[in-house]
């Protein structure tokens, strides 16, 4: 697909729901005890995933129309072992935390697997820590399939060695069925939707600067989850129009859980012109507005701490640094290289090709800010959706465009992006 540059970005718009909490919403409600009516749902190959794996652990799913789903939980213990394995898909978050869940319910076999990229992702990081809690599980030397034998869980504190909010969840989950309570030590803060999503559930939870802990359960009941617009799919649309001179973009209803919005402190420090208003909170999690305008950027470092808060996001700083006066420099990333991609080979490779000057690290990136448009040229998304976008965003304030190979693997998170790109086309044009 050809993606042509654009004069300016103007208007409003929001963005579908977070793809975290609606991974969380679906999980948790089938765990419920009832109903659990889930609002703003974000629609994607990997939330119809999970959607499909609850449905074949025996949970009925009714979809009421594209973003509303009503979740027929079947109890903390109640999911079935459907006999079959069952197909995760492209879905990282999705592995995890359901490998957590299946671990408790206690005497019965799973399986899962997924595609060649989820297959190719590590996997000992979440089994590890379950084996220890008491789960059986095998791996095909550290990958998929993953075999659960679910058995007692005992409880544990466990130091977690990466900054990783699936594999903290996974943990948390677990710990619904251990004996006593279990901790979970982070090295950096990192997403914290499942701890809210499971207060609200009832669950007490306990969280300190550098741990969090669970409790057993008995039941767990949401009945309503209103699901916020994703902070990750907003993210593009705020490069976008902080890179394409002349631009005035509003974004509404977005999830700015700080633990997610770490693009906007880097943004703001590299002199972005991002305003939030409108604060409020959707689904018991901070959200509010965002007025984007265009700007010109400065150079900046990011370090260790902040990269869990702009994992999905470090792509899109490459883009914007490698058009920043100055050079900048991203520290402390090695798990760039564990996502959908390798997302430092893939971005560095896209930008390169795009004409930008970046280099890859062992952890991160060099980028040599020059304040022009890029060029423009061919990319490969490698099949991952956030370097296709990447590599859309760069079109637009592009000289010549950018053709992208495979750009259909924005479904993964965002099946209405590029018909969303026409929209601020057609803006642009009025
Ligand atoms: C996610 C956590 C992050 C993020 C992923 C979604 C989640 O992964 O990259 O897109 O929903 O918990 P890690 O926690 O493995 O870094």
């Amino acid at each position: 697909m050809k993606v042509d540059p654009l004069t300016r970005i103007v208007g409003h718009m929001a963005v579908p729901g977070d793809k975290s909490i609606s991974h969380r919403a679906v999980l948790l409600g089938a765990l419920c005890d009832g109903e659990t009516r889930v609002t703003g749902f974000g629609r994607s190959a990997d939330t119809e995933a999970t959607i499909e794996a609850v449905r074949a652990l025996g949970v009925t799913v009714y979809e009421h129309d594209d973003d509303t789903l009503h979740v027929f939980g079947q109890g903390l213990r109640g999911l079935v072992s459907p006999g079959r394995p069952i197909d995760c898909a492209n879905a990282g978050t999705l592995v995890r935390l359901l490998t957590g869940i299946l671990a408790g319910q206690n005497g019965q076999r799973f399986e899962l697997t997924g595609d060649a990229s989820l297959s190719s992702r590590p996997m000992k990081r979440v089994t590890e820590p379950l084996s220890r809690m008491g789960a059986g599980i095998e791996t095909e030397d550290g990958h998929l399939p993953l075999r659960i034998d679910a058995r007692q869980l005992r409880s544990i504190t466990y130091e977690l060695p990466v900054a990783s909010a699936q594999v903290k969840s996974a943990i948390l989950l677990a710990g619904l069925f251990a004996t006593g309570e279990t901790t979970v030590v982070e090295p950096a803060p990192t997403r914290d939707h499942t701890e809210l999503m499971l207060e609200a559930a009832g669950v007490m939870i306990t969280r300190r600067e550098k741990s969090v802990t669970v409790q057993p359960a008995e039941r767990l009941e949401l009945s309503e989850i209103e699901v916020p617009g994703d902070f990750s799919s907003a993210a593009p649309f705020i490069v976008a129009a902080t890179l394409v001179p002349g631009s005035e973009l509003h974004i509404h209803g977005v999830n700015l859980n700080p633990r997610r919005t770490g693009l906007l402190t880097i943004l703001e420090r590299m002199g972005g012109r991002v305003t939030v208003y409108n604060r409020r909170r959707i689904g018991g999690e901070p959200a509010g507005d965002l007025d984007v305008r265009s700007a010109e950027l400065v150079a900046t470092t990011v370090l260790g701490p902040e990269v869990p808060l702009a994992i999905d996001e470090l792509p899109l700083f490459a883009l914007a640094a490698s058009c920043a006066h100055g050079n900048s420099r991203l520290r402390g990333a090695e798990e760039l290289r564990a996502k959908e991609s390798d997302r430092v080979e893939a971005t560095v490779d896209a930008l390169r090709a795009m004409g930008q000057r970046v280099l890859g690290t062992d952890d991160g990136f060099r980028i040599r800010g020059v304040p022009t448009r890029p060029r423009g040229g061919r990319i490969e998304s490698r099949g991952d959706h956030r370097i296709a976008m990447l590599g859309a965003i760069a079109a637009l304030a592009s000289a010549d465009g950018v053709e992208i190979e495979d750009a259909g693997c924005v479904a993964v998170s965002f099946p209405g992006f590029f018909d969303l790109l026409d929209s601020l086309r057609r803006e642009a044009a009025e």
